[in-house]
C-alpha cells in the first residue's frame, strides 16, 4: 500500500480497522511488515557458518532432520509410519506443528466410535461443535450421519464390533469459517490419514462428501461418484453425499438411503 493510500490509522474506527485486517488474511496476507523499510544489507550476518561434519556419512545422517523438516509432507509420512498403534498416531499428530491450522484450533479432532469396526467413515474436518468437544461429527451434520447409520444397524456407541462404527475427518484441526482445507494441508495430514485406516483396519471406507473423494480417491464431483462402489487404501470405498448437504437438500436423502442399503447389502454377503 503506498503512503498517499494508506488510512490516517488515528482516524480510523476499530471496526474498520478490524474489517480491514480480515479482510487482508481472507486475501491470504500472513505476515506483518514493519512501517519502516528493513535494509537487510546493514543486517548484522545472520548465522555463522555450519561446521563441516567429520565424515560424510555422519554429514549424511544430520542432514536428514533437517531434510525432513523443510517438507512438511515427508515429515508427516515419517510420522505416521512410525506410529504402531492409534494412541501413537494421535500423539504424532499432535506433535506435528506444520499445519497452521492447528494454531486456531481448540482441540485435535482424531476419531470417534470403534477401532476395529467393519465400517470406517471418513468426513471432511471439524466445524465449530467438533473443535469445541474434540469430537467427530457432533453437531447437526453428525445428528444426522447417526440417524443414518443407525437406520442400517451401526452406530459409533456399539460395543459390538459387527455392528459398530469409526469416524474421522480428513482434518483434525478447524478450519477458520469452515472454509475448504487446501490442498498444502490436505497434503500433509494424508499420510496420517492413510496410516489411520491402516492401523483401525476396517473392511469398508465410506467417503463422506466432495473433500475426502478428492483426498482419498483423487476425484471430485460426488454427484456422480456417489452409490458407486471403488476402491482406496486396498479397501473397497463407498462414496456418500455429505449429512450436512444431505440437511441442505433433503430431496437427496432419498439417494443417500439407496446407497446405505448397498452398504448394508455388502456387508451381509
Ligand atoms: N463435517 C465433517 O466433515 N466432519 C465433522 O467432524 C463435522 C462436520
Amino acid at each position: 500500500m503506498s503512503a498517499e493510500s494508506a488510512p490516517d490509522l488515528e482516524a480510523l474506527d476499530p471496526n474498520d480497522a478490524l474489517a480491514m485486517l480480515v479482510w487482508q488474511v481472507e486475501l491470504g496476507a500472513d505476515e506483518a511488515i514493519l512501517d519502516a523499510p528493513v535494509d537487510r544489507f546493514e543486517l548484522p550476518a545472520a548465522s555463522p557458518k555450519a561446521k563441516p561434519a567429520d565424515k560424510p556419512t555422519e554429514r549424511a545422517a544430520q542432514d536428514v532432520p533437517s531434510l525432513l523438516a523443510s517438507d512438511p509432507v515427508a515429515e508427516a509420512r515419517a510420522l505416521a509410519s512410525e506410529a504402531a498403534d492409534l494412541d501413537q498416531l494421535r500423539e504424532a499428530m499432535a506433535g506435528y506443528d506444520h499445519c497452521e491450522l492447528k494454531k486456531g484450533a481448540r482441540n485435535l479432532v482424531f476419531s470417534d466410535g470403534r477401532a476395529g469396526a467393519r465400517v470406517m467413515v471418513v468426513g471432511e474436518a471439524p466445524g465449530r461443535e467438533e473443535d469445541r468437544v474434540g469430537k467427530p461429527f457432533v453437531g447437526a451434520a453428525g445428528q444426522l450421519l447417526d440417524a443414518m447409520f443407525r437406520a442400517i444397524g451401526l452406530s459409533r456407541e456399539s460395543p459390538d464390533l459387527e455392528s459398530a462404527l469409526y469416524i474421522t475427518n480428513i482434518l483434525p484441526w478447524r478450519p477458520p469459517q469452515n472454509r475448504d482445507p487446501s490442498r498444502d494441508e490436505m497434503a500433509m495430514m494424508m499420510p496420517f490419514v492413510e496410516r489411520h485406516i491402516a492401523l483401525a483396519k476396517p473392511e469398508v471406507l465410506v467417503v463422506m462428501g466432495n473433500i475426502p473423494a478428492g483426498a482419498l480417491l483423487g476425484r471430485r464431483g460426488i454427484t456422480k461418484l456417489r452409490g458407486n462402489w471403488t476402491e482406496t487404501q486396498g479397501l473397497p470405498c463407498l462414496p456418500m453425499f455429505h449429512p450436512a448437504y444431505l440437511l441442505r437438500q433433503p430431496m437427496q436423502k432419498r439417494a443417500a438411503w439407496s446407497d446405505l442399503q448397498d452398504l448394508h447389502a455388502k456387508l451381509n454377503s
